[in-house]
């Protein structure tokens, strides 16, 4: 194989790259991220779009929005292509303009995953925004054991999980908005992550049973896993961990990173949140 194969090459994205960004988000979340979205975002200039391309194929992308969408327009057309049976993807953005960055869009096609172009994705990003922001709160929400996506928002963005999403109550013509769920994470860097092992002083794992955990710091135990796979195991675990949440992550813990338990010689098959007292 030439070397120059495993070249990757990252850039921005224009409006003419909307086919190809819809075809990796497809491939990476099995559902579409509406053509009005993305012209809005390239059109309105709300956030900058990047593609990395390996050896002549996009095999990645990255959003960032530092202004919100417009859900007025977006909405109805949401609901348009989800009565029509689309699988659509729609992340309802909050953002403080002038203050915060939102990392709204990131996906890798899934041949190409856990090979580190998430990772060069986010830190071209970073590098070259045509404006400075290293003073501006990094945000995003995740869903709850995207344990890879967790992983580079804490290494990477420097972000912790701190507080749970909340479901959209929003109404727009009437109509409930149509936006990313409860079982996600809000992720924001005003909280430093840990993210090197040796840092994690505790191996004490807190269960479900305990209810109201007594320490500063332990760690619960997650599997990777789809919010719509049907796999009961994964969607309680879900569930018992957004009960956890529930009570002890709004303004009292907050989630500094993910381990694999290799990292913290721990179970070798399972990955760790690591949570701290605020
Ligand atoms: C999330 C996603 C973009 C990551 O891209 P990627 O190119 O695979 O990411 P990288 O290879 O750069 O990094 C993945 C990291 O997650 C880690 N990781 C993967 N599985 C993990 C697990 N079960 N537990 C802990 N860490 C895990 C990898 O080890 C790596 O971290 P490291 O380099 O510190 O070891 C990609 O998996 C994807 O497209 N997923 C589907 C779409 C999606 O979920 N997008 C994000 C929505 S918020």
């Amino acid at each position: 194989m030439k070397k120059s194969f495993r070249l990757l090459q990252i850039r921005s994205a224009t409006i003419k790259d909307i086919e190809t960004i819809q075809a990796i988000e497809q491939a990476a979340f099995a559902a579409h991220v509406i053509r009005e979205e993305l012209e809005q975002i390239f059109n309105e200039e709300r956030g900058n779009a990047f593609l990395a391309h390996q050896n002549n194929t996009a095999v990645g992308y990255l959003v960032i929005l530092y202004e919100n969408l417009d859900e007025e327009k977006l909405q109805p057309l949401l609901r348009k292509a989800k009565k029509r049976g689309e699988p659509i993807m729609h992340d309802d953005t909050h953002i403080k303009k002038g203050s915060q960055l939102y990392f709204h869009l990131l996906g890798v096609l899934p041949s190409q995953q856990n090979k580190g172009i998430g990772h060069k994705l986010l830190e071209h990003a970073l590098a070259t925004l045509p404006f400075d922001n290293k003073d501006l709160e990094r945000t995003t929400c995740v869903r709850v054991n995207n344990l890879a996506s967790i992983r580079l928002l804490s290494k990477v963005l420097r972000m912790s999980m701190v507080s749970r999403k909340s479901p959209p109550w929003e109404k727009i013509n009437g109509h409930p908005m149509l936006g990313s769920v409860e079982t996600n994470f809000n992720a924001s860097s005003k909280i430093e992550p840990i993210t090197t092992p040796s840092r994690v002083n505790t191996r004490k794992i807190w269960l479900p049973k305990y209810k109201q955990p007594k320490d500063n710091e332990f760690l619960v135990a997650i599997t990777h896993g789809e919010e719509d796979e049907l796999d009961p195991a994964v969607i309680e675990q879900i569930n018992q961990v957004m009960a956890f949440t529930g009570e002890a992550l709004e303004g009292k813990y907050v989630i500094r990173g993910v381990f694999k338990g290799i990292e913290l010689d721990l179970n070798p098959n399972l990955s760790y949140f690591y949570f701290t007292k605020v």
